[in-house]
């Protein structure tokens, strides 16, 4: 709940910087001043929101204006979430059951990393899963695991054993890397999204009423006129990440030999945000399917201080497959989801920037 309120206060926010950059970047849009919707303050939250750039139709010609009868051309329909027409496609899916014992190794409220009781006295290694390129990961040499200290690596493979058995996942626990600079002097807002992958706005009302409800309970400014600029997930990100669309930017499809990564030709907002101090982040939590892997040729370098693609990579490999739910015996989500409360808590102080997008299905 806590980490729900956090977390809102500053998506917010994501909303309004994203509106400032589209207006910002005049190299891939020429959007003349914007309109300022509306304002609101929320007393709870604290937060101003200034909404701009709606189309309220007063820049229309008058000959069109006169035939409309309400000013807006965009009418949104309000649909009915439990529609007859669409309602038998939706059912609950039944939770996971996970016939291994429990993980030994975890991640505590502290960050460091703690045995289970039962496995108390278990020698465990460590090794660290790092970048090599978007495609292969460096795995380093085994090194002891002090229990009571945080994870020695962001990303590792932890082997365990005690007399009689073994036991083997990747963990994944944010380490600080980035410290507050000196020259920011008033506080600065953060930034964190977090996006599920094919979910729409009626079915993330249908799926989590609670989370709707809070949100609408703190006040949060719902973009019902949100829309993806094309089809498929690149077409959500690129423009919500450099401002422009994939059809506007260089070439990065990767079964063009010219191809280029995206991080050398994509104006990345994270990286403006990185100049300004911003500790940064992106976590998605399936490699294969990689918003900028999939289709196109992917990174040629970590773009943001925290990058966890080789993390999944390693949990894939580990269980064979692309669609990976679990981190040994626990749920991969709640780790994913541990993993943002990290980043919030342990930059504290530091203006944070993140991008988690969940994927797996
Ligand atoms: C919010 O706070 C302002 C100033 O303290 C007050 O005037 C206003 O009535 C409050 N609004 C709500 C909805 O409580
Ligand atoms: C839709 O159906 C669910 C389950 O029957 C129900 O809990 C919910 O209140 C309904 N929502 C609306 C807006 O009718
Ligand atoms: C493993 O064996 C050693 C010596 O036989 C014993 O002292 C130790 O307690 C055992 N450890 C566990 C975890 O069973
Ligand atoms: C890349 O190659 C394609 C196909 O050969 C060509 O159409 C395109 O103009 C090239 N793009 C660049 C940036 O060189
Ligand atoms: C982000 O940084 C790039 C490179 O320095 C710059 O060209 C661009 O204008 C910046 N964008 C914003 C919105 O500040």
């Amino acid at each position: 709940m806590r980490l729900l309120h956090n977390l809102w206060s500053i998506l917010l926010l994501a909303i309004v910087c994203t509106a400032f950059y589209v207006r910002l970047n005049p190299k891939y849009r020429k959007i003349s001043a914007p309109i300022v919707v509306a304002q609101l303050y929320n007393n709870k939250t604290r937060i101003k929101i200034t909404i701009l750039g709606q189309d309220d139709g007063s820049r229309r010609k008058q000959k069109l204006k006169a035939n409309e009868k309400n000013s807006m051309t965009c009418n949104i329909p309000k649909l009915d979430v439990n529609g007859s027409d669409v309602i038998k496609f939706f059912s609950d899916p039944s939770p996971i059951h996970c016939k291994q014992g429990e993980n030994w190794v975890y991640i505590d409220k502290d960050n460091t990393a703690r045995l289970i009781p039962e496995r108390k006295g278990a020698n465990c290694h460590t090794q660290a899963i790092s970048f090599e390129t978007d495609t292969r990961n460096m795995i380093g040499p085994k090194e002891i695991l002090v229990v009571g200290k945080e994870l020695p690596h962001e990303m590792a493979i932890v082997t365990c054993s005690d007399n009689t058995t073994t036991w083997e996942a990747s963990l994944l626990s944010l380490r600080k890397v980035k410290k507050a600079t000196k020259n920011i002097q008033r506080k600065r807002w953060s930034v964190l999204m977090m996006s599920f992958d094919s979910e729409q706005k009626l079915n993330f009302r249908r799926k989590l009423p609670t989370t709707v409800g809070i949100l609408e309970e703190l006040g949060a400014v719902i973009m019902n006129g949100y829309n993806i600029v094309g089809d498929g997930t690149p077409q959500v990100f690129i423009p919500i990440l450099t401002g422009g669309t994939e059809e506007e930017l260089p070439l990065t499809r990767k079964r063009f030999d010219n191809a280029s990564f995206v991080d050398d030709v994509y104006p990345f907002i994270w990286s403006n945000f990185s100049q300004a101090g911003y500790a940064t982040l992106f976590a998605e939590d399936q490699s294969n399917l990689g918003m900028m892997n999939y289709r196109l040729k992917g990174f040629r370098r970590p773009p943001t201080d925290h990058y966890t693609r080789p993390y999944f990579k390693q949990n894939e490999r580990m269980w064979r497959t692309n669609n990976v739910r679990r981190v040994g015996s626990d749920l991969q989500h709640k780790h994913w989801l541990r993993y943002a409360r990290q980043f919030l808590e342990v930059y504290k102080g530091v203006p944070r920037f993140g991008l988690m997008h969940h994927c797996v299905r």
